[in-house]
């Protein structure tokens, strides 16, 4: 019969849909990229640099700025660069997923716990620049922001 064939087809390709999420899932999915920090996220405030999370000076207007992100706000709140500043955000979560987002940028990461995630930018225009959470993390999550004022 015609039907028992069509039905048969179906079953093989669900068969094989699930066969690759599974792939994804477990050879894929879930491990992070090597390149990346991993900090035990309960020692994140213990661990250089985020000990002493903040600006620092690496060479003429570039910087390195450790932040960390936490339910609900970041650490620094606010940070001030000068103009044409070049900086190189090193962010990590020590709770939950956050995210990292500057609005009107293209700075956009998701922060895993204890993951070190990395992005660089030049800021060439002065304002005030709004840091925020794009990963819903619970009650505080529209609460969670910081900002960076470029003078
Ligand atoms: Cu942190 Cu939403």
């Amino acid at each position: 019969k015609l039907e028992k064939i069509w039905l048969t087809l179906g079953g093989i390709m669900l068969a094989a849909f699930l066969i690759v999420l599974t792939i994804n899932a477990f050879a894929m999915g879930n491990t992070p990229p090597s390149d990346l920090q991993q900090i035990d996220p309960t020692k994140v405030d213990q661990t250089p640099p985020f000990d002493k999370p903040g600006l620092v000076k690496i060479s003429d207007n570039e910087y390195d700025l450790n932040m960390i992100g936490y339910a609900f706000g970041y650490t620094p709140a606010q940070v001030e660069i000068p103009k044409g500043a070049t900086v190189h955000f090193h962010v990590t979560s020590r709770d939950v997923m956050h995210g990292f987002e500057i609005a009107g940028t293209d700075v956009n990461m998701m922060l895993t716990p204890g993951l070190v995630n990395s992005s660089t930018k030049t800021f060439n225009e002065s304002g005030t620049y709004l840091i925020l959470c794009n990963e819903y993390c619970g009650a505080g999550h529209q609460l969670m922001a910081a900002h960076l004022v470029v003078k």
